[in-house]
């Protein structure tokens, strides 16, 4: 049982690649009942099945640039039309664009909702291509590990199914890592600005602890919700 209402929460988590919006949003998801929207999953799921959004994403993916607004918004508005959304949600990875950014206020206004609070983790680029680079993920399950900051406890296993099953991204390599920071740079980081304008925005120290940062962030969803 998660342990706040969090009914008709918006959060967003923004940050460079690596900064570890999966990881807390996994986290938070779990402590408070909200529904990770992850749009780097949702469209590795449709490169996956092999869906025209899928095809058109791929090769842009794989070399670390956007995918067209067009795209991620189509498939952003299908999964918030799920119905488990109304418990409240954490936007990992979107908006990415100032585009994005607006056609969110547009959609959120239309069902009278509106951003809680978009958070920045704050990180240093040069420890990004270390985070990325050393990744890797449960095949099953999701969870998400690291070579070096976060291995199963038990060697092979995943801690949170028992899966002995895993997988590492195609563009967790250094070279599409510095691409992405430079599409991170160029096209997202300018979304701190418009929420700081809005009035939303809050920030957390990314450089931590795992679980520092987890206790960073959960404070402010109590803030928000509480
Ligand atoms: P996406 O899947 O969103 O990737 P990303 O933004 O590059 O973010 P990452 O998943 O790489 O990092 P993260 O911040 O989630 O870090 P994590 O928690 O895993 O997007 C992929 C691609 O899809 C994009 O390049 C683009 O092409 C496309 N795309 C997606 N959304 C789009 C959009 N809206 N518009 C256009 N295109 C879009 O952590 C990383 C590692 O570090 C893990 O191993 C973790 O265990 C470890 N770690 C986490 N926190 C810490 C810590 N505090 N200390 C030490 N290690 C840590």
């Amino acid at each position: 049982m998660s342990e706040t209402m969090t009914k008709g929460a918006v959060l967003i988590l923004l940050g460079p690649p690596g900064a570890g919006k999966g990881t807390q949003a996994r986290m938070l998801e779990e402590r408070f009942g909200l529904v990770q929207l992850s749009t780097g999953d949702l469209l590795r799921a449709a490169v996956a099945a092999g869906t025209e959004a899928g095809l058109a994403a791929r090769s842009v993916m794989e070399a670390g640039g956007l995918v067209s607004d067009e795209i991620v918004l189509a498939i952003l508005k299908d999964r918030l039309a799920e119905p488990d959304t109304v418990r409240g949600v954490i936007l990992d990875g979107f908006p990415r664009t100032p585009g994005q950014a607006e056609a969110l206020d547009a959609l959120l206004a239309g069902q009278g909702l509106s951003i809680s609070a978009a958070i920045s983790m704050e990180v240093d680029d040069a420890a990004m291509v270390t985070r990325v680079s050393g990744r890797y993920t449960c095949a099953s399950c999701g969870e998400g590990y690291h070579d070096s900051f976060k291995q199963p406890a038990q060697a092979g296993t995943c801690d949170k199914c028992g899966s002995g099953d895993f997988k590492r991204r195609a563009d967790d390599n250094a070279e599409t890592v510095g691409a992405r920071l430079t599409a991170y740079h160029a096209s997202t980081a300018p979304l701190i600005a418009y929420y700081e304008q809005r009035g939303v925005l809050r920030s957390v120290d990314g450089m931590g602890a795992i679980d520092t940062i987890a206790a960073d962030l959960g404070a402010i969803v109590t803030d928000i919700t509480g």
